[in-house]
């Protein structure tokens, strides 16, 4: 698209449906939408976007009108076409942010309880957006602001679109903060659990002040709780295992607690192992068959009991250990009753 004239410092707009007057003050940014600046309307100071794209003008303006009122949702005040040097313009005025999270956070990474508190926090926004039937599509460290020095809020809604649960075509979206499946296009449709998935990275991007969405396997290095790292992993891996809505992304960024049970015996019950156990896999393994156990190597809706190794900080998450109490909580999610044991319980149960 054509690049817009640059509106000089100083200039005032007038809204032709409301009078109000916007006087320019500096650039904020300038790119492929048009450009946005900073503006003063009475005290109030502004950002005024205008674009010539009357479509995604149109877009924004409509998603705006569906979150209005959303304490997490960057407010519209007003939109509005102008018409200056023989062409149409689309403004919208809207609440200044003290910037994106991409040039707010990099290089200054959060707490876990100020990046747990403030993406609970966007996930209510991003919650009311998917009861609308909508999915945003685009929620990357550019298009979450931080307003008010901390609250986090979104914006852009330059790619929402309405569709069915199952998904829309996933025929755009920001290629570099999407997951491998969907760059490769081994997976067409966007979903709610896509939204989330970046809703995971930006968690860890503001973990880490480093603003590239991270692999799986690097969730076990992120400065946090186990927790945390286990809601993260679950939100950006398998797409089968993902957290199905953002109400319960929300609980489960407050912590994963692995709760602990109890068997009385391993007499016919299907076990399986994760983490280090205090003996060697072998030894366990044969051990818990002469108590009269069956032995698994990969959970499934058979397993009786999952025994969990000493949990040393950070291989909760990790590439084996992690994954298995993924797969075994997403099946207790589906109703199977799988019991989780600490390896100290194991041991005493094998007679040791
Ligand atoms: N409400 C706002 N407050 C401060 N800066 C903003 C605001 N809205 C947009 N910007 C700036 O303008 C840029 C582009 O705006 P955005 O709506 O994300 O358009 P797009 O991503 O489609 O180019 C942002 O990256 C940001 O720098
Ligand atoms: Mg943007």
């Amino acid at each position: 698209m054509k690049r817009l004239p640059r509106i000089r410092r100083g200039t005032t707009l007038t809204s032709p449906v409301s009078g109000r007057r916007y006087v320019v003050e500096d650039l904020l940014a300038e790119g492929g939408f048009g450009t946005a600046y900073v503006a003063r309307r009475g005290r109030r100071r502004v950002c005024l976007k205008l674009t010539a794209d009357s479509l995604s003008w149109h877009r924004e303006a409509y998603m705006a009108e569906l979150l209005h009122g959303h304490p997490r949702v960057i407010q519209i005040h007003e939109a509005f076409p102008i018409y200056r040097g023989h062409r149409m313009l689309y403004a919208i005025a809207m609440e200044l942010a003290y910037g994106a999270v991409a040039d707010v956070v990099d290089g200054n990474p959060w707490r876990e309880h100020r990046v747990v508190a403030q993406v609970r926090g966007l996930l209510t926004a991003i919650d009311h957006l998917h009861a609308s039937g909508a999915l945003h599509r685009d929620i990357t460290p550019f298009n979450v602001y931080v307003v008010d020095d901390d609250l986090l809020k979104l914006g852009d809604f330059g790619i929402a679109r309405h569709g069915p649960k199952k998904g829309v075509p996933a025929d755009a979206f920001n290629p570099w903060f999407v997951d491998d499946d969907l760059f490769e296009g081994s997976r067409s449709r966007w979903t709610i659990t896509d939204d989330l998935w970046q809703v995971g990275q930006l968690a860890a991007v503001l973990l880490t002040g480093d603003i590239r969405p991270i692999h799986t396997r690097e969730v076990r290095d992120l400065p946090c709780s186990d927790g945390l790292k286990l809601a993260i992993r679950r939100a950006i891996g398998e797409p089968a295992q993902r957290y199905p809505d953002a109400k319960s992304l929300a609980v489960g960024l407050r912590g994963t607690r692995l709760q602990f049970g109890r068997l009385r015996s391993l007499e016919a019950r299907t076990i399986s192992f994760t983490g280090p156990l205090g003996i060697s896999r072998a030894e366990a393994t044969r051990l818990a068959r002469r108590a009269g156990a069956r032995v698994i190597d990969s959970p499934s809706g058979a397993l009786d009991a999952l025994v969990v190794g000493d949990a040393s900080p950070g291989w909760i998450a990790g590439t084996s250990g992690g994954v298995k109490i993924l797969q075994v909580l997403a099946l207790r999610e589906r109703g199977y009753p799988i019991t989780i044991i600490t390896a100290r319980h194991f041991l005493r149960l094998i007679g040791l």
